[in-house]
């Protein structure tokens, strides 16, 4: 096993759960990048979107993941977008084992349903399933690629992804 856990997926998948869990069982430490990136800029993620735009906000996570190349013992938890730029996953692969929480469109759909004021990429828009499946689509083969290990997380709970992640790196 690498020494630090890299979580991806699509917003709603759970990487903060099961990130949080998995540190837990291994007694490492749990790295939040939605919200170091809030912290150092002392914005929400919705506000860095609003007012210095979605680029900006790429290239914050570009310049976060530099910071974490000599990091050791870390569980890592991204944002959903952090796969849209190569240079992102060859960072990701030199910081450590990327395991994907693949999350299909009806699960994601139910677990953000009271969430999406919080996602900028998703707030306001009418047809909140459709907005998700165009965004999965375009995203899907980027996660894959990206991943070292794929896990289901539909219908499990985070304890039974947790267990499924462990059982996978052993
Ligand atoms: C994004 C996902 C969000 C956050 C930002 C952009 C995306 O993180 O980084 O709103 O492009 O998918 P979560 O995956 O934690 O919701």
């Amino acid at each position: 096993m690498t020494e630090n856990i890299i979580l991806i997926g699509f917003m709603g998948c759970g990487k903060t759960s099961v990130g949080r869990e998995l540190a837990k069982s291994l007694k490492l430490e749990f790295v939040d990048m939605d919200y170091e990136i809030e912290k150092e800029q002392q914005m929400t993620i919705s506000e860095i979107f609003n007012t210095k735009g979605q680029d900006f906000f790429r290239n914050l996570e570009t310049e976060y993941l530099k910071k974490l190349i000599n990091k050791k013992g870390i569980i890592l938890s991204t944002g959903g977008g952090i796969i849209i730029k190569e240079e992102n996953v060859e960072l990701l692969n030199k910081i450590g084992t990327i395991v994907w929480l693949n999350s299909s469109v009806k699960n994601t759909v139910r677990n953000l349903q009271n969430e999406v004021n919080k996602r900028p990429l998703l707030k306001d828009k009418h047809d909140l399933e459709n907005e998700i499946k165009d965004l999965l689509e375009k995203r899907y083969d980027l996660y894959k690629n990206a991943s070292n290990i794929e896990i289901i997380v539909d219908d499990k709970n985070i304890k039974d992804v947790v267990s499924q992640i462990l059982v996978k790196l052993s």
